[in-house]
This record gives C-alpha cells, structure tokens and sequence, in this order.
C-alpha cells in the first residue's frame, strides 16, 4: 500500500484516539514522516473527556526508527516494562492492580521477570511442544472441515480466531465448554476505544474490563483445582508442579499468566492469520508464489505476513533515571516511550521498498516479535508455526478463497486488529 503523506508533522497526534481511525495509508504516511522529520517525537494525551475518572496523562515519546527500538530494547535497565505496558495509565489503584493482575512477565523487570519466565519457559518442554505441533495441525483441519460446504463465511470470526484459541485453551486443559468465553474475555480486554467491545451503556469501562479479567482468572483458578496432583503434559500441569530453586508458582501468577497467554497468544496470531488473508488476496501474484511453492516460500512468507500486520502495534517502556539519551532526546525518570514496531517495520532504512508485500523477502529484520531483549515473544515459535499449518490448510482445501469485502478493522492503537473479514470460497 502506497503511503498517503498528507498529515502535516505537527498534525499527527499519536496519543489521541482519532488518529487511529484514519485509513491505514493516511498512518502509514504518518509514520514515515515521523522516522524522517522527527523520529523521537513528544506527543501529548488524549484528556478522555467522557472518563472523567481517568487521569489525563503526561503525554509520551513515540521511537519510531527501527535502530532507536533495538537500543532501547536491549537496555531494559534503563527501559523498564514494570510500569505498565500500554501508553495511557488508568488512575493509580486501577494501575496497580492491572500490573498485578493483567501483565505477568510481560509487566515486569528482573530479577522478578528472570526468575518467572524461567519457571513458565520449563513449562514449554520438548514433549509438550511436539504434542502442540500435533494439535495445531488437527485443529486447523477441523476449522477447515467446518467452513468447506458453506462457501463463504467471516474469516476471522470463524478461522483465524479459532485456530490459537483452540491451542492456547488446549495447551492450559481449559475444557473446550469455556473457550467461547475465553474469546468474549480476551475481545474486551484488548477491545480499545472499539464500540464493538465497548462495556453496555451506564457500566463503568473499568469494571467491565476487571470483570472479563475475572472470568479468565475463574477459569484458570477451575482448571488449576482440576489438574492438581495429576499428571499429563498440559502446560497448567506442568506450571502447579514447577519447581525452580525451590519455588513454586501461586495460583494468582498462574491465573495473570493466562491472562497474558489469551491475550498476548490469541489476537495477535488471530491478526497475523487475517491480515495475512487479506495481503495475499490483495496481491494475486505473491499469493500465487507461496502456492505454488508452499514449503520453501512458508519461512519467509510468515515473517513477511508478520512485519507488514505488526499485530503488536508497539510496546511501552518506561526510563528508570534522570539523563537517559536516546537518538537525540534526553529523558527524565518516569517518563513514557512507545516502541512503535508498527514503524520500525516499514522503516526504509531497514527494509528495500517496504510497502511492498514479498513473499520472498529476506533479509527480513521485523520487529513483530519485539526487540532483541528479556522481552521477547515467547511464542514466536508456536505463532509460526500456526500460521504456516493454517495457510497450508486453506490452499489444500480451499484454494480459490478470496476476501469478499474491506477489512473490518479494531478501532486500537495497541493492536493492530481485524474484527471481521468476509470470505468466500467454491464450496466442497
Ligand atoms: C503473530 C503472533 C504474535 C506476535 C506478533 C507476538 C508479539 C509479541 C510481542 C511484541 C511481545 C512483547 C515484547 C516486548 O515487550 O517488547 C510478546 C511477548 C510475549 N508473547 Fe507473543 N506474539 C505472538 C504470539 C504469541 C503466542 C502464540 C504466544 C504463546 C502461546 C505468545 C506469548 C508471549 C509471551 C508469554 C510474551 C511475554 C514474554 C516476556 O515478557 O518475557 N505470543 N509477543
């Protein structure tokens, strides 16, 4: 997609919700005039006007080049992830508990994060993974014999959503009668500014946000009651068993890590499978490259997928002391960056024509993932995994499928979401 460059510099205000509505070539356009004219800029907050309860914030850096979100990713010393990990802070007690609740490892600093993802990283054993390897194909399969007759369908609702649900609910023993309500929960915890997820008329946005991370901890605190003293290779087992220098997990940091798991393994696969769709069928020609040679093209067209999606728009980090120098802006403790890997990814200075969507490309430096750092994905693995198993589903079964509108697109700044894409297919 061609960027459309018409936003002046000092009209492009990340921190307000608008901005994230514009057509995605008017943000692409943006963005690049912010990694030429001013790649660390100062933008002010979006004072929420109908919250009165929610504290207008101080405003953020928005690093924008790809070279500042590698340096700042490998000092997290200095870039600190304890202090919340989205750009607009809730008022205090809210904060607090969100860090608490919400975030598990991805919220947290060492030595507390080292010693946490140590202990969840044990859980992703050899035997366990070979087992997912093996679900991720049977599920995908199911979610294709589902749809082949009807010959048309919503994409996203029902394939690209189903497939990590499926494996993340299945990897933690939830029983298959709680996914739905794993996905509702997870939808409105990463709903945003959306309509579509917004909490009914006259409920508070807080309560009805704790309220969709309760029903998960319910479900974890269930499943975790459920497979105490028992044995099996569900990472839920694993996790109440794990014992690292003689530690264990409480039910709460296993109940927070689900939370992430749904979060952070759900909608950014579900995003990466649908923009994925809708990238292919915008160009014909690459699509017709990775089918025809699906096993040799599959490595580089994921990554591809990945950085022209971003399903994690950026990441937040916080500076640890007064002085901090990135790029030429010095920063004072306290203050907010926002790692836009959104841009680092379309960064010219990184990638050859980025805008082009080539199922080929390589070197492929993307960002998708995060940075080199504690922080990176934990996942990337499985997500790879499931998107090639997914596309390699739907060209055996059905190889005509086309997109059959626009995108239906999450109105976030977090998440690049796709709510809705309908499809249609020759039906089997
Ligand atoms: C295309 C799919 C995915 C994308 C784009 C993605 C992206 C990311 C990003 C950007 C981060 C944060 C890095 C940072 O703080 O800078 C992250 C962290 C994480 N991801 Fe993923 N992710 C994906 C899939 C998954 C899956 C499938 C799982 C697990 C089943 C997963 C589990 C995690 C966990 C546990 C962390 C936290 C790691 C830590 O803080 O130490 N992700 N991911």
């Amino acid at each position: 997609m061609e960027p459309d460059r018409s936003l002046a510099l000092d009209d492009i205000r990340l921190g307000y919700r608008d901005f994230w509505q514009l057509p995605l070539d008017v943000r692409e356009g943006a963005f690049e005039t912010l990694r030429r004219e001013r790649p660390i800029a100062f933008m002010e907050e979006d004072p929420l006007e109908e919250f009165p309860q929610w504290p207008v914030g101080p405003g953020f850096y928005a690093v924008t080049r790809h070279a500042d979100i590698l340096t700042a990713s490998k000092h997290p010393e200095l870039f600190s992830s304890a202090k919340g990990i989205t750009l607009q802070d809730g008022p205090e007690e809210f904060q607090e508990i969100a860090n608490e609740f919400f975030n598990s490892i991805i919220g947290m600093d060492d030595p507390r994060h080292a010693r946490l993802r140590k202990i969840v990283s044990g859980g992703f054993t050899p035997r366990m993974l070979a087992k997912v390897e093996a679900d991720v194909q049977a599920s995908a399969d199911r979610i294709i014999d589902r749809i082949r007759s009807t010959g048309s369908c919503d994409f996203v609702t029902d394939v690209a959503a189903r497939l990590p649900l499926e494996i993340i609910c299945d990897m933690m023993a939830v029983p298959p009668e709680r996914y739905d309500d794993v996905f509702d929960a997870s939808n409105i915890i990463l709903g945003g500014a959306d309509p579509e997820f917004a909490p009914p008329e006259g409920t508070d946005p807080i309560a009805h946000g704790f309220g969709a991370a309760m029903t998960l901890v319910n479900i974890m605190n269930e499943t975790v009651e459920a497979r105490r003293g028992e044995e099996g290779d569900d990472l839920t087992t694993t996790l109440v068993n794990a014992e690292v220098d003689g530690e264990r997990l409480t039910d709460a940091e296993i109940a927070s890590f689900f939370i992430l798991l749904c979060v952070a393994g759900n909608e950014t696969t579900r995003n990466a499978i649908g923009w994925g769709l809708h990238h292919l069928c915008e160009n014909p020609e690459q699509r017709r490259i990775w089918q025809e040679n699906f096993d040799e093209v599959a490595p580089t067209a994921v990554e591809e997928i990945v950085r022209v999606s971003s399903p994690v728009i950026y990441m937040r980090r916080t500076v640890t002391r007064d002085g901090v120098q990135l790029g030429d802006v010095v920063m004072n403790e306290n203050d907010k960056i926002g790692m836009f890997y959104w841009s680092a990814n379309r960064d010219e200075a990184v990638f050859e024509d980025p805008y082009r969507f080539d199922v080929r490309r390589k070197p492929n430096d993307q960002l998708g993932f995060g940075g080199p750092g504690p922080h990176f994905c934990m996942g990337a693995h499985l997500a790879r995994r499931e998107i090639t198993v997914m596309f390699r589903e739907l060209f055996d079964k059905v190889p005509d499928i086309e997109a059959a509108g626009p995108p239906d697109r999450l109105w976030n700044s977090f998440i690049n979401g796709i709510k809705h894409l309908p499809c249609e297919f020759s039906p089997a």
